[in-house]
């Protein structure tokens, strides 16, 4: 298991570009499968999540290939939609989306229950109602889910909590149903309208992408296109805030700073200055920020995944600060390992009660989970002394060359493997 070792204190300052966006590349990729056709990918990150997502469709058949530019080729027309790799699926919550994938293509699929972060219980009831309301039988037998359709047809589905797998997983499946599917209460985060863009050009017809309802018009067949995933906005503001968090002054570049509204409002209300323009974002700090409340929320909420980024930043705040956590049970893993370097953080039900410290001080904290470990590297880079922040694949699966990128806006980090 690979750790970071940070010496903490460094102001970050410089440029730094943001690479694709890890939750919407997990969402494209299989769609490439929709197809037999070749289908090319710029700005797919290369992270853990990708290559394992690439191990799994090429054990089914798929020809994958990076080329020295990063251009992502995906060519699925030998594809064996009954061999999907049970251990290789169970490393990310995105093999899940094979389900609507496969059943789209073949009528058929059998996916083992996905993994993913522990970070609650994440059911997937909303997905099994939506592939059933679309005419597809599905079981679950010994962990794996299997679903089967003649043929599928649209239909109405209201799904009773946004979700953005559910969503993702219906759109795909709804492609080459029969008919019309209206997908209502849908996930508006904008990796599913960047997936939704991507089957369009693949010749699917689909409205509503960004909105709380979806239409989707199947169609017989898609073809092969090229795509440009959107940035990261999670990577966008764990940059954002480890420059907040270090006294720094750093351009963030490649990215849609729409997406950030709601963690540039909160850095603004903490009293860092923020500077938008076209593609980049400037965040510059001096001080410790002042306090401020989050609560996350579906988008254009402030995002669940970069709550955990934001505590640490507030882990230094003057004053105390509350942040509620509505979407996920259990994403407060952080909190202990940021109370190992001096912070003062309560967990009382959904909410973390922040009084923020002057400073933190280095020590051993391990990353469970892969914004706990975002967390873990800002409180690194701001804390005094030495920090070794351990368990790093959970922090791999979703940042690409994190280490390098930070050493670059002047961090000094290095890594080191086992
Ligand atoms: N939910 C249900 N039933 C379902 C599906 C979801 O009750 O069938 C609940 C969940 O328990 C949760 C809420 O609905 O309380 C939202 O879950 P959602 O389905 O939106 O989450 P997800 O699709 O499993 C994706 C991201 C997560 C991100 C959430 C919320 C991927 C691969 N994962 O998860 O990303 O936190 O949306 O935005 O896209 C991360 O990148 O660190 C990460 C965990």
């Amino acid at each position: 298991m690979s750790c970071l070792v940070i010496q903490g204190g460094r102001h970050l300052t410089g440029r730094v570009r943001v690479s694709g966006r890890k939750n919407a590349a997990v969402a494209v990729l299989p769609a490439a499968l929709l197809c037999e056709d070749e289908n090319r990918f710029e700005d797919l990150p290369d992270i853990r999540d990708v290559r394992t997502f690439s191990e799994i469709m090429q054990a089914m058949g798929a020809d994958i290939e990076r080329d020295p530019q990063g251009l992502l080729r995906v060519r699925a027309n030998g594809l064996s939609p009954s061999s999907v790799p049970q251990d290789l699926s169970k490393r990310l919550r995105a093999s899940y989306y094979l389900l609507g994938v496969l059943l789209a293509r073949f009528g058929y699929a059998e996916v083992p229950l996905p993994g993913g972060c522990s970070i609650g219980l994440r059911p997937i009831d909303q997905h099994i109602k939506g592939l059933r309301a679309l005419g597809a039988e599905v079981e679950l037998e010994h962990g794996v889910i299997k679903a089967r359709a003649r043929k599928l047809r649209g239909a109405s589905i209201y799904l009773d909590v946004v979700s953005v797998g559910a969503t993702i997983n219906i759109l795909l499946a709804a492609t080459r149903a029969e008919g019309t599917t209206i997908i209502e209460n849908a996930a508006k985060e904008p990796h599913v309208v960047d997936l939704a863009t991507f089957l369009n050009t693949m010749g699917a017809d689909v409205r509503g992408a960004g909105t709380d309802v979806i239409k989707v018009r199947g169609v017989e067949e898609l073809h092969g296109c090229s795509h440009a995933i959107i940035p990261d906005e999670i990577e966008a503001a764990t940059l954002m805030l480890a420059a907040a968090a270090t006294g720094g002054d750093v351009v963030v570049e490649n990215v849609i700073p729409k997406h950030l509204d709601p963690v540039s409002a909160k850095l603004r209300e903490a009293g860092v200055h923020v500077e938008e323009n076209g593609d980049w974002i400037r965040v510059k700090a001096t001080g410790r920020p002042k306090a401020v409340n989050v609560k996350t929320l579906p988008y254009p909420g402030f995002p669940t995944d970069a709550q955990q980024p934001i505590s640490a930043l507030l882990a230094i705040a003057d004053g105390t600060s509350f942040i509620t956590e509505t979407i996920w049970e259990r994403r407060f893993k952080h909190v202990g390992e940021l109370n190992r370097m001096g912070a003062d953080i309560r967990v009382e039900g959904h909410t973390a009660i922040i009084n923020g410290v002057p400073d933190l001080s280095g020590t051993e904290v391990r990353a469970t989970d892969l914004r706990a470990g975002a967390a873990l590297i800002i409180a690194g880079l701001m804390a005094k002394g030495e920090t070794k922040v351990c368990d790093m694949e959970h922090v791999d699966r979703g940042y690409e060359r994190i280490d390098e990128k930070l050493s670059a806006l002047g961090a000094c980090i290095c890594r080191s493997e086992p």
